[in-house]
């Protein structure tokens, strides 16, 4: 599995965003804010989910009721995880031209939206607070510093991408209901859980 990321991120270094899956510590910290012990019925989406490492952290934790599925773009990705998880309901799209049936309870993002241009960005959350219900959580990471790492190191354009990021992120961290440090990961990494609001409030229309 790790020759396969590796592989990949050479390959697609903007859409896959990491050299190595996430360690066990990180995959678990967002497992368990997806689904705390004693959890209600979850719908969770998995968004990116690379080899899998937070889906098998995400399926040692359900509980009658729950329904986990997920979206990944790259197609080598998929066939890993189809051998891994022969259940799992996949879909091999963007998460941009995917459309839940139902609303989702909880969507738990490996994007690495520092990568990507500011646009895709902000339509990506934009498409999350759309798929989620009122009240839902959106748990996704980031590497620590790293935003304000490639800013510093950027060229002209870059800088004005990551303004944008950082601007938007910035407008959304009143929605933060939880962050969850984990250092011991490599690169340090922190988790941020944000609670989309009922409708008068919803951000980014
Ligand atoms: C940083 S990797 C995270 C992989 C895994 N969650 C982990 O923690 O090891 C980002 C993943 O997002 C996927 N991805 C990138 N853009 C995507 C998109 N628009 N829709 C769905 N998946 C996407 C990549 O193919 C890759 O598997």
């Amino acid at each position: 599995m790790i020759f396969h990321f590796i592989r990949q991120s050479l390959r697609n270094p903007n859409a896959v965003g990491a050299v190595l899956p996430s360690g066990g510590g990180l995959a678990r910290a967002m497992a368990n804010a997806a689904l705390p012990k004693g959890h209600p019925p979850q719908n969770v989406l998995e968004v990116g989910p690379g080899t899998g490492p937070v889906t098998q952290e995400l399926h040692s934790r359900l509980q009658p009721g729950d329904h986990v599925e997920a979206v990944e773009l790259n197609g080598e990705f998929c066939n890993v995880l189809r051998a891994r998880y022969p259940d799992l309901l996949l879909h091999e799209k963007s998460i941009l031209d995917y459309e839940p049936p139902r609303p989702v309870d909880c969507i738990v993002s490996g994007l690495p939206l520092a990568n990507f241009p500011a646009e895709l960005v902000e339509a990506i959350y934009k498409h999350f607070f759309q798929i989620l219900r009122p009240g839902g959580h959106l748990v996704m990471f980031q590497y620590i510093g790293l935003r304000h790492a490639v800013r510093a190191m950027a060229g002209r354009e870059s800088r004005i991408r990551m303004d944008r990021i950082l601007k938007l992120e910035q407008s959304l961290d009143p929605l933060i209901i939880q962050r969850i440090r984990v250092p011991w990961n490599v690169p340090p990494a922190m988790v941020t859980v944000r609670r989309r609001p009922d409708d008068p409030a919803l951000p980014m229309r």
